[in-house]
């Protein structure tokens, strides 16, 4: 078995696995906004919804970071070397992570539903961090390389 071929492997499909939990819930979170910024009744079955979803989605992405993270110190460690886009990368990640959290106890944690639209628009906020972050480090990895 080449072990370069299956860090790599690993490193790709847990990065896929990550993007693709973030949107799943970017789509749920679509799908269920009228029923969260509508009538009480509803908003606290779907935000039940919400919460079970969560759950299994972080489990997923928590397991999913992690193997990023490590499938990608063995390939630096391993093969590709200390070079500085692989520390722009780790900072770029770290950063990713605090923005992220940050954001999810100040403005996504603080909810209660039913809300108004205007207070329901931080998930997208939250998402538009993500991808940004995202976006970037895929810029660093196959463009400043
Ligand atoms: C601490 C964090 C990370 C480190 C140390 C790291 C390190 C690396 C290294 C060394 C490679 C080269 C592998 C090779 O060609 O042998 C690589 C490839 C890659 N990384 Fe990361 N990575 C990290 C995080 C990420 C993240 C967060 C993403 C996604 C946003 C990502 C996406 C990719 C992709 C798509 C490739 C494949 C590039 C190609 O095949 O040319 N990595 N990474």
């Amino acid at each position: 078995m080449d072990f370069h071929a299956l860090l790599r492997v690993i490193h790709i499909t847990a990065f896929a696995a990550w993007f693709g939990t973030i949107f799943a819930t970017l789509f749920l979170l679509k799908t269920l906004e009228p029923g969260l910024t509508g009538e009480k009744k509803q908003a606290e079955e779907y935000s039940l919804l919400l919460r079970r979803f969560i759950k299994l989605e972080t489990k997923v992405a928590d397991v999913a970071v992690i193997s990023v993270l490590l499938s990608g110190l063995l390939l630096a460690h391993f093969y590709e070397g200390w070079h500085p886009w692989v520390f722009v990368k780790i900072g770029l990640m770290i950063l990713q992570i605090a923005l992220t959290m940050g954001y999810i106890i100040k403005a996504i944690q603080p909810i209660t539903y039913p809300c108004d639209t205007a207070k329901y628009r931080a998930w997208y906020r939250l998402f538009t961090i993500s991808f940004s972050m995202f976006g970037i480090v895929l810029l660093v990895t196959f463009f400043l390389r």
